[in-house]
């Protein structure tokens, strides 16, 4: 399977449309890479698309408590429900809480043709 590699179009997975979600909004997906698979996160952060993987980089597990809630109540960061650590929706990085300097996992996004693709790296499937 061609993964993108140089020289021909890179693959992904389509996990949202453009104009789906407005600022604040965020929506789970999973993603496989080798045998596993993980969950990760569209964000709208002000009109941009962004994706991340749906692990703390405290403690390494979910951000949500609430199955996809993943924004403060002021819609400025992206938070970890688990011991409130506090990331910047552009960059994925930590500015506040345990594990401050610390990024969440960002996943390269794609706009074709109106859907919104997380493009897959080696080993990552449907
Ligand atoms: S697990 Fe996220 S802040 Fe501790």
């Amino acid at each position: 399977m061609d993964h993108g590699k140089v020289g021909k179009t890179p693959k992904g997975k389509v996990v949202g449309r453009v104009g789906e979600l407005t600022h604040g909004q965020t929506k789970k997906f999973t993603l496989r890479r080798g045998k596993r698979d993980f969950e990760a996160m569209l964000v709208n952060y002000q009109g941009r698309h962004f994706a991340y993987v749906n692990r703390c980089p405290h403690v390494g597990i979910n951000l949500d408590w609430i199955d996809n809630q993943f924004f403060t109540v002021d819609g400025r960061y992206l938070m970890c429900a688990n011991h409130g650590a506090v990331f910047e929706p552009p960059t994925g990085e930590c500015v506040w809480g345990p594990c401050v300097g610390a990024s969440l996992q960002s996943l390269p996004l794609e706009v074709v043709d109106e859907k919104v693709l997380v493009r897959y790296r080696e080993g990552d499937e449907e």
